[in-house]
């Protein structure tokens, strides 16, 4: 069976694929949407992330005749009343960098003991702009008050996870994604496939 899936962020695409070996997707040929980059992006108006994995997946799914998925995910900051939220990509900015992200939302914790903070991810599979369902899941865990590793992207140098001992920056893909907010909700939607 194919599956597309409408992502540009490379480092959620390699994610997927390893998400999909470990978890025994083995029959699901994984592909990303044929000219993902050609089509103009929707805007991701919903207040939440399963409502933007809905609206991607719907708006995506029209351009192809195989299921597909897509995925909204960000970090939720406790002392921050949950942002950045779904604004996790573009906190400092539209075009805003990870290192940028990552100085905003230091700089707004900056002296705050209140360091609790949470991943999200929520998957919606559709197929010919109609939704099937949509598969969320979190990872619970702490902001540091440094960058530390350069494994993963975005914000991971900074999200301690205390079963590891360490960031998700120091923590190798394969071992991150058996616990990571994207590895559970992905794995929701490889079962029910
Ligand atoms: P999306 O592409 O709209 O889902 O935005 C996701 C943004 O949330 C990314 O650009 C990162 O800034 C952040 N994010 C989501 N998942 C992760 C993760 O696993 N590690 C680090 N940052 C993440």
């Amino acid at each position: 069976m194919i599956v597309r899936c409408a992502t540009t962020n490379p480092g959620k695409l390699r994610e997927f694929r390893l998400i999909f070996e470990a978890y025994g997707g083995g029959g699901i040929d994984l592909r990303p949407l044929e000219g993902l980059a050609a089509i103009a992006a929707p805007e991701e108006t919903g207040a939440t992330f399963a409502a933007n994995a809905a609206l991607k997946a719907c708006y995506y799914s029209a351009f192809t005749e195989d299921l597909l998925f897509a995925d909204d995910s960000g970090l939720e900051v406790e002392a921050l009343r949950g942002a950045p939220g779904v604004y996790s990509a573009r906190y400092a900015g539209p075009a805003a960098t990870d290192a940028e992200n990552n100085a905003k939302v230091l700089a707004a914790l900056a002296g705050s003991q209140e360091r609790a903070a949470r991943f999200v991810c929520s998957i919606a599979l559709a197929r010919g702009g109609k939704l099937l369902g949509t598969f969320t899941d979190a990872v619970e865990g702490w902001m540091t008050e440094e960058a530390r590793g350069s494994f993963g992207f975005g914000y991971d140098p900074l999200f301690y996870y205390e079963p590891f001992g360490g960031t998700f920056g120091e923590t190798a893909p394969e071992r991150k994604l058996l616990v990571s907010h994207r590895g559970k909700a992905l794995a929701r939607l490889i079962r029910e496939l």
